[in-house]
């Protein structure tokens, strides 16, 4: 974090040379609504705009996912990138100069030097291939069929069998030991006191990973022959999360298509990028961490899955479908028949057999209904109910009403049960779903928000919340009031960590009656509890007399203050439930 805290005059001219909406509007499609603008939100999966930018607060919320804060804010989540280095992107933008020394700039500048380090590592892999040394990489790379023109787009390479091949390349080209080991490039040994470094990739063939933004993040480096481990990657650095990184995202964003394949491996993308297949990816690693289903989600409407058709493969599909289910993201299975994996179908009956896979592929639903088919004998009673009971709870996840009923009306055809029955049951189990769910994100509000993250802290007593969070949405919009109340307003009457935070933080700005903007509260906030305040500011709807809301929120603070009595969000009545979701306050 920042050793000098930047000026607020630096942040106010950042934000005022960063208008909201055009940074944001250079992401996604923006539509003016008055003095507010609406888009599909790029944080989640959604198909009707519920994501909004505040002109005159220069913040966005989205009323989908709570996402929301200011341009700092938006520029970190969605490039992924931490504080500084997102300032550094707008002042870029905006053709401003950084402060001299304004910030210690130290993990952003580690984070380009391993940046620029892979660079230079996938440029000498590259370059080895193709000399002498890289002879033997070269024919396994062809003979798998692989054609020089994908060798290139692809930035294939070829790790020489030395110790020190790359270490003394990039160590010439003015990268310290301590950089390459940031990098994962070289690792460091440590034997009897004496300190030595060796080549992490030696012998392999090499794939960079390139992310969305150009940059090589990480490799690959697969042996060429049948030894073990069959592949080294990158393991964790500053710039990349190992099972997180998704390969060729960087072709398929831009291949025209929204329906993106996803593959098991590189191997398998790279071949079906040769054979025409362009929106081709492959997710490294099978745990699919939300980040990743999050990233390829901002660029896919639908994902055709193309795993293996071995046990581990099938696994993986469940994973999948499971994880992208919670994204809106369609799913379809491709049924890999004839062959293990993409790269032998094409090898052996071309790209023509490949396409009609493709354009076959059941949805997910068609996969787990015939999944569930085939645990259960469904020619006896007990197999038939059973069979219901689980597909009944597959029906009730598909959200488009057109398609339910669809397999509603096919599931009673082919089980003869009336359509009527199966309808009911599965209506029933949606709107059990649905409150589980209301309940499962109204403790995510809760615990992201208004409480420390991951601690147990227990939940005031809502009143005292809601009291909290129309005190603040009143004082961020009106400074003034804060004179008027000075007496009563301290830091002992928030209700939590999170409004002590913001009260702390804004507390200058109240005392010197000057505006405040989210902006210049960013180095007192984290990005999250940035977030929640663009949540409560968007939330507000203030009625009436402000001074007069300000106080009766005060006295409310204060007196639940006294209480000590706690509300378990779990024993709420369906009443106090829906009155956390009223919009007003
Ligand atoms: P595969 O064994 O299917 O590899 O593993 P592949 O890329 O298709 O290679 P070929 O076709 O057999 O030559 C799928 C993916 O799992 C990861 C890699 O990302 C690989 O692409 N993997 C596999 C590893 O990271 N390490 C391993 O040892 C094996
Ligand atoms: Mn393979």
């Amino acid at each position: 974090m920042a050793s000098n805290r930047l000026s607020d005059d630096f942040l106010r001219e950042l934000r005022e040379k960063n208008e909201i909406s055009e940074v944001i509007g250079s992401y996604i499609n923006l539509r003016q609504q008055g003095s507010t603008m609406k888009g599909l939100c790029p944080f989640h999966n959604e198909k009707t705009p519920s994501f909004v930018v505040y002109l005159e607060t220069q913040s966005y919320y989205c009323f989908g996912c709570g996402a929301g804060g200011d341009v700092i804010t938006f520029v970190r989540n969605m490039d992924n990138l931490g504080y500084i280095d997102a300032v550094k992107s707008l002042a870029q933008r905006a053709g401003m100069a950084l402060p001299e020394d304004g910030f210690d700039d130290t993990l952003s500048k580690r984070r380009r030097r391993i940046l620029e380090a892979n660079r230079e590592a996938a440029r000498f892999f590259h370059s080895v291939l193709m000399s002498e040394k890289g002879r033997g990489c070269l024919d396994y790379y062809l003979g798998r069929g692989y054609s020089m023109s994908t060798i290139r787009r692809f930035g294939m390479g070829y790790a020489p069998d030395e110790w020190r091949g790359l270490y003394d390349y990039l160590h010439a080209k003015g990268f310290t030991s301590g950089e390459l080991v940031d990098a994962n490039l070289v690792r460091k040994s440590e034997k009897s006191g004496n300190v030595s470094y060796y080549d992490n990739f030696r012998n392999r063939a090499m794939i960079p990973i390139i992310d969305v933004r150009g940059n090589v993040v990480a490799f690959g480096g697969r042996v060429l022959d049948d030894s073990k481990p069959k592949y080294i990657n990158t393991s964790d650095t500053l710039v990349y999360k190992k099972g997180s990184g998704v390969f060729a995202l960087n072709f398929a964003k831009d291949s025209g298509s929204r329906s993106l394949i996803i593959t098991e491996g590189y191997m398998d993308t790279i071949a079906l990028h040769q054979a025409g297949f362009k929106n081709t990816i492959a997710c490294l690693g099978t745990a699919l961490p939300d980040e990743q289903v999050n990233l390829i989600s901002r660029y896919a409407d639908e994902v055709l899955l193309s795993y293996d058709s071995d046990e581990a493969g099938q696994k993986a599909v469940r994973r999948a479908i499971q994880a992208f289910g919670r994204t809106g993201v369609k799913v379809r299975v491709l049924q890999l028949k004839g062959g293990k994996d993409p790269d032998e179908i094409i090898k052996k009956y071309g790209a023509e057999r490949f396409r009609a896979i493709v354009d076959g592929a059941e949805n997910d639903v068609e996969f787990r209904l015939g999944a569930i088919r085939a645990k259960h004998n469904i020619l006896s009673d007990d197999g038939k109910i059973n069979f219901m009971r689980e597909a009944v709870s597959v029906l009730a996840q598909i959200s488009s009403e057109i398609e339910r009923d669809v397999y509603i009306t096919k599931l009673s055809n082919e089980m003869n049960i009336s359509k009527e029955a199966i309808l009911i049951q599965v209506n029933s189990t949606r709107e059990r779903n649905r409150r589980v769910q209301q309940q499962n994100e109204f403790k995510k509000i809760q615990t992201s928000s208004f409480s420390q993250q991951g601690s147990a802290v227990p939940i005031k007593a809502l009143s005292a919340v809601k009291a909290q969070e129309a005190l603040l949405a009143c004082l961020m919009r009106q400074p003034n009031l804060y004179k008027r109340f000075e007496e009563s307003l301290n830091v002992d009457i928030f209700a939590d960590e999170f409004g002590k935070a913001v009260f702390e933080a804004i507390l200058p700005f109240l005392q010197r009656t000057e505006p405040i903007e989210l902006t210049l509260l960013s180095q007192s906030l984290s990005a999250q509890q940035i977030s929640a305040l663009a949540g409560i500011m968007a939330r507000a709807v203030i009625t009436g007399n402000t001074a007069a809301v300000c106080g009766d929120c005060i006295k409310t603070l204060i007196q639940e203050k006294a209480k000590t009595d706690v509300a378990d969000p779990a024993t709420l009545s369906d009443e106090e439930f829906r009155n956390i979701f009223k919009k007003d306050v």
